[in-house]
């Protein structure tokens, strides 16, 4: 990765919020990146960072095996802030006392109270609600370490040498429900670290655009584009680099959405003029996927296809020696795993497998972005609000939608109440509210009664969720009125339909597709 102005450090030692923290600090303006907790110190010390914060964690310091940073962070002469965990670890390195077990056990809002209004509390409310999650709390301060603030449980709730600049928080600033979280951790990178204000949307694709001219000086590059978010982005900000040398290629599946395929070309002719290819691949891929109805089947003849049309694509430009792909940062973070390392629970396909097939060199102009960073760097290069504001959707599109067998009649059928779905949460403005949603079409059929007459038809699931990034989510409570008027809808407009139910599954433990 580049050099960055100013960069904070995350010590990531498993806590589900940790990439929250990385947010939330680039939101403030500076620039922020997640380590293992065991990072060498030679590798700190060469990523410069003007902060360091120690995440929470699934674990207590008492335990076995119990994961520690390099204590000589402690000799870096840069500010620590320890975060739950975090707060455990500085403790345990400076002789503090960690009351195990449950009796100080905190789930839930806490009220805080400040007694040092200064500093990491500079211009925070005298008291306010913080978000606690914490089996461990402190009994006694580490030596040199004074109290900050304390709620009803936890007397200790913030502390800190401020000789030192080490700083513990017992609560979780980086969540929404501690109310004025941002400002404790914009205290943090300002007054604290003395970190100048250099992330920004603007600055990110001055430098991004710069380093792929510097990198593609000549060489033709080729970008495959979905429609989606990501990798037009990504297009957008190697063609601001090198224009004419990048080739984009649209390939139309046949398992898109109602006339995306005709959308998409639409709004990227006009943005890459003539170097957009569009191609229609349907029928290749219908003809393939004839008959399979396993999930992890389809996906692989979908790469596979994929990847063949694409290569002759790029045959045909030739002398093609760079691919563009639409890898974000939640994709290249070396996670740190409390419950050993993850099982795969769905083959993703995008465009894995090309780059090795096609033995091109890469450009990742993501890699340093969290999805909401995709999209503010594509309003700065003038990309449609309705190609920034589209929800997710899988590369393998209604093939995973369509439970069992795929068919040209399923397929429309599918196209139609999805098209229907849309339209009303667009018209209710509840789109916008959504990470994602869509219709799976069911392979059972139901009975129902239209007029005088039985009807033996197919079933359709609707599915929205509210998301931050897609690994956990929870269904969307859009209003009773609402769905009674897309229920209707479907069942009136699309033959073939007689019932509609409503998905609701958070994820875990369901996931999001229902394939
Ligand atoms: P799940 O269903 O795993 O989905 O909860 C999480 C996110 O990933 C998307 N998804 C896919 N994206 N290829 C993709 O490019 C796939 O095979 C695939 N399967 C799921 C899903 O739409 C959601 O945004």
């Amino acid at each position: 990765m580049a050099q960055h102005k100013d960069p904070i450090l995350i010590l990531d030692f498993g806590a589900q919020y940790t990439q929250l923290i990385s947010r939330k600090v680039r939101e403030l303006g500076v620039y922020s990146e997640i380590k293992p907790f065991n990072i060498s110190i030679q590798e700190i010390k060469k990523l410069q960072p003007k902060g360091l914060i120690l995440s929470g964690g699934p674990e207590s310091v008492y335990e076995k095996n119990a994961p520690l940073p390099d204590k000589s962070i402690f000799d870096l002469d840069i500010p620590v802030l320890g975060i739950c965990y975090g707060l455990q670890v500085i403790s345990h390195f400076f002789a503090g006392e960690i009351a195990g077990g449950t009796k100080k056990r905190e789930f839930g809002l806490a009220e805080f109270k400040i007694e040092q209004p200064a500093g990491l509390f500079k211009n925070v409310s005298p008291v306010s609600k913080v978000w606690m999650s914490h089996g461990d709390a402190l009994d006694q301060l580490p030596s040199g370490f004074e109290t900050l603030g304390s709620t009803e449980s936890s007397p200790y709730a913030a502390f800190a040498n401020q000789k030192r600049n080490f700083y513990c928080v017992q609560f979780h600033p980086e969540v929404t429900h501690t109310v004025e979280g941002k400002k404790i951790l914009g205290n943090f990178v300002y007054e604290i670290c003395k970190c100048e204000k250099s992330w920004t949307p603007g600055s990110f694709a001055e430098n991004t655009v710069a380093e792929i001219r510097e990198k593609v000086r000549s060489g033709k590059t080729i970008c495959g584009l979905s429609g989606g978010v990501d990798s037009a982005v990504a297009a957008a900000l190697v063609y601001k680099a090198i224009g004419d040398k990048l080739h984009c290629v649209f390939v139309d599946t046949g398992l898109m959405r109602k006339n995306e395929a005709k959308e998409v070309g639409e709004t990227f002719q006009n943005y890459f003029k003539s170097n957009f290819i569009s191609v229609d691949a349907s029928r290749e891929f219908l003809s393939r996927l004839d008959g399979v109805t396993n999930p992890e089947e389809k996906r692989k003849i979908i790469g596979n296809t994929f990847i063949e049309v694409f290569e002759k694509e790029a045959e045909r430009i030739s002398d093609v020696e760079y691919l563009v792909q639409g890898t974000l940062y939640p994709d290249v973070i070396e996670s740190v795993s409390a419950h050993g390392p993850s099982v795969t629970i769905k083959t993703h396909h995008n465009v894995g497998g090309l780059p090795e097939v096609m033995n091109l060199k890469l450009i990742e102009p993501l890699r340093e972005l969290f999805k909401d960073e995709v999209r503010n760097v594509g309003r700065e290069l003038g990309l449609p609000e309705k190609v920034l504001g589209r929800h997710p959707f899988p590369g393998p599109g209604f093939a995973v939608r369509i439970l069992g067998k795929i068919t040209q009649e399923r397929l429309d059928i599918l196209r139609e109440v999805d098209a229907i779905f849309i339209e009303e949460l667009r018209s209710h403005n509840w789109y916008d509210k959504i990470w994602q949603a869509f219709a799976v079409l069911l392979p059972v059929k139901t009975v129902g009664v239209m007029g005088d007459m039985r009807t033996y038809e197919n079933v359709i699931g609707l599915r929205a969720v509210s998301s931050l990034d897609g690994m956990t989510a929870d269904w969307s409570r859009i209003p009773f009125e609402i769905l009674a008027r897309i229920s209707n809808r479907i069942i009136n407009e699309v033959p073939g339909v007689n019932r509609v139910v409503y998905d609701i599954s958070s994820k875990p433990p369901s996931t999001i597709e229902w394939e």
